[in-house]
């Protein structure tokens, strides 16, 4: 008899906590679906909170994202904003990245200890792409990642080669047409957050541009996968930004993505000669350099007069794009400046300037070539 009243309250026991789990979920712990998101304005997206019923949705700036009682976010304005989901005391958050919809070029990168971050944000000033990164559903604990351990969890996962699941997503991939893919390097490959992303986003048709920072062991034992996972993909060599120069980077930009447009004027590059000399010069990546080439098709000339004792300024003879920030200049410092002349500097000078360029030569080259009275620059294309 006592047996089977300990048989039955133990099977109430196991119905009761069946319902108690069923209902509050008491055993799940809560997440959000995504941590980070990317979308255009006009675009709408819906959050949702796993394994919680009462969630109380907010929006850090509701210029940029407003979020409903359901949790759906419509973007606004472009900027970042976080919106918050709030069940009992705790907090979920979530990044959302407004893109203005203009740009094709898009930066996604992962990165646990901020090395690619890093670098990723040296490249978006450069190219001026949206950017996003790529967040783990589970987030790596310092443990996880203390690859001297056989055992821990970064490890464990590169030698079973798994594809790790992703807590981001990234609307409107189809504005984007260039892709820089950065990721720190584990065991000589790319994290398996990387193989999820390029194994669940179509980038059939589009032109990947991977880069990494590593330890030491660069980029290439990356490379076969990156390819083997984006399908359909251009995908171009690698690059290894640890401690890179943002002209190395520019450099790696303009041999894999400027040099093969389609354009006769980017095959070929733009020349400055200063008197009867061409001079090396790394141009930058802009509006303004865009339509200086253009100028420079049919042959420039500009006569440049001496200043200050540190720079030749001259007329283009054209009003080009500006996008003027204050700068100190050094030698070398090709600028634009009020829009419609160009100064090279051979010494220095604080004032506002659109970049265009910097020559790559030591001060004493420079001093001589332009610290001795006017001179005449001519641009071409060859
Ligand atoms: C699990 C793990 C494995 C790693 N394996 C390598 C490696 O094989 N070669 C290397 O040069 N660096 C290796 N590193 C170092 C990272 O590539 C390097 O610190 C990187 O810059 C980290 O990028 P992050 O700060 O963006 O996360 C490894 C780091 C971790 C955590």
């Amino acid at each position: 008899m006592k047996r089977r009243i300990g048989a039955v309250a133990g099977l109430m026991i196991i119905l009761l906590l069946g319902v108690i789990v069923a209902r509050e979920n008491v055993w799940a712990a809560p997440y959000i679906s995504e941590k980070t998101v990317i979308m255009k304005t006009g675009q709408s997206h819906i959050l949702k909170m796993k394994n919680a019923e009462k969630v109380k949705w907010s929006s850090s700036d509701k210029k940029v994202v407003t979020v409903s009682k359901k949790g759906k976010v419509k973007a606004k304005k472009a900027g970042r904003a976080t919106i918050t989901a709030k069940v009992g005391k705790k907090k979920y958050k979530t990044s959302i990245t407004v893109s203005d919809g203009q740009t094709t070029k898009l930066i996604v990168y992962f990165s646990e200890t901020g090395n690619t971050k890093k670098a990723a944000e040296k490249l978006q000033k450069i190219t001026g792409a949206d950017i996003i990164r790529l967040q783990p559903k589970k987030a790596y604990t310092k443990d996880d990642l203390e690859y001297n351990n056989d055992d821990c969890r970064a490890n464990k996962e590169q030698e079973e080669n798994k594809h790790v699941a992703i807590s981001t997503s990234i609307k409107n991939l189809e504005q984007y047409q260039e892709i820089y893919l950065g990721y720190s390097i584990w065991w000589g490959r790319e994290p398996g957050v990387i193989r999820t992303f390029l194994s669940k986003n179509n980038l059939s048709g589009k032109t990947v541009m991977p880069f990494c920072t590593s330890g030491s062991s660069g980029i290439s034992g990356s490379m076969s996968d990156i390819r083997e996972l984006a399908k359909g993909a251009d995908v171009k060599d690698g690059m290894d930004m640890t401690d890179a120069t943002e002209a190395e980077m520019r450099n790696w930009i303009n041999e894999n993505i400027l040099a093969e447009e389609g354009s006769e004027t980017n095959k070929k590059s733009m020349v400055m000669t200063i008197g009867s000399i061409d001079v090396p010069v790394t141009w930058e990546i802009n509006k303004a350099v865009e339509e200086l080439n253009e100028l420079a098709r049919s042959g420039l000339t500009i006569s440049m007069s001496g200043y200050g004792g540190f720079e030749q300024v001259g007329s283009i003879g054209a009003n080009l794009t500006e996008d003027d920030r204050e700068i100190t200049t050094s030698p070398g410092d090709i600028v634009l400046y009020n829009g419609n002349r160009l100064v090279v500097f051979y010494g220095s000078n604080t004032w506002d300037y659109t970049r265009l360029g910097k020559i790559d030569l030591s001060k004493s080259e420079l001093t001589k070539l332009l610290g001795n009275g006017d001179v005449t620059i001519t641009l071409n294309v060859r």
